[in-house]
């Protein structure tokens, strides 16, 4: 079934996520990850999500980027009701419209760096792309002497830039960054905060970056705070209130 675009106001949002939640089953244990969350991102925006380990970031980040279902709400995406849309157009969507970068990296073992971020633009049909910005992002990532590197001679910080690399080489109009820094000392940041900064800028990307750290998330335009799978105010967060 093709999906059908939903028309909103002036203003349009381009992700609007309305009273998500999400339960995980572990056994007879519940987990309430996410229990009703709602906000609305424009193009262009770049927005930081902060909040403690286990308060349902990365659950929302698989939501956003429709790699987990949600058990209630919906997110619509560029107008794509996420829900509506079949496994097939889902991956589609995916391809064409979203850089991800995971906590966990999820780079190819066997594969180098080169590889690792080159495979991104076969996957969405992009063949060769645009040769100048492979080697743009990668130099301005600091891995032109890495790339024929397989991830397991890499450091934990150049694996990340890889991952982020790998992101941002189809040019998406989405990126979600779920962790970016996490393994990174604070010159690495910089140079990877730098980044999405840049292509946010540049390229009008709308970032949406999950972060433990209050220092990368002011590099966003805008602060969502989380705690036990709710947004809550600023003074709500306690490492927020630490850092303030
Ligand atoms: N696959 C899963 N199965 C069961 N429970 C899960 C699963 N993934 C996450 N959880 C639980 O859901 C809650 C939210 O997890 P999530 O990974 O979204 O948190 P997070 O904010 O990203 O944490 P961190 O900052 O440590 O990455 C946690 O209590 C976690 O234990
Ligand atoms: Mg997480």
């Amino acid at each position: 079934m093709p999906s059908c675009k939903i028309l909103t106001g002036m203003a349009e949002a381009f992700i609007e996520a309305k009273n998500l939640r999400k339960t995980y089953h572990v056994g007879k244990i519940e987990v309430e990850a996410l229990r009703g969350i709602s906000f609305s991102v424009q193009k262009g925006e770049f927005v930081s999500v902060v909040g403690p380990s286990g308060s349902g970031k990365s659950t929302l980040f698989y939501l956003l980027g429709g790699l987990t279902r949600a058990d209630g709400g919906s997110v619509v995406l560029d107008g794509d009701d996420l829900a509506t849309l079949s496994d097939a157009e889902r991956t589609r969507m995916r391809k064409r419209k979203i850089g991800f970068v995971f906590q966990k990296f999820n780079l190819l073992p066997t594969l180098d760096a080169r590889s690792n971020i080159a495979i991104a633009r076969e996957i969405s049909g992009n063949g060769d792309g645009d040769p100048a910005h492979f080697n743009r992002i990668t130099d301005l990532l600091g891995l032109t002497k890495r790339l024929g590197h397989r991830p397991s001679e890499l450091s934990g910080g150049e694996q990340q830039r890889v991952a982020l690399a790998r992101a941002l080489i189809n040019k998406p109009a989405v990126v979600l960054a779920d962790e970016p820094t996490g393994n990174l000392d604070s010159k690495n940041s910089d140079v990877v905060l730098g980044m999405l900064r840049k292509s946010n800028q540049e390229l009008g990307q709308t970032v949406l970056m999950i972060t433990h750290n209050p220092a990368a998330a002011e590099y966003g335009d805008r602060i969502i705070h989380m705690r036990d799978g709710q947004i809550v105010r600023p003074e709500e967060d306690p490492q927020w209130a630490l850092h303030k």
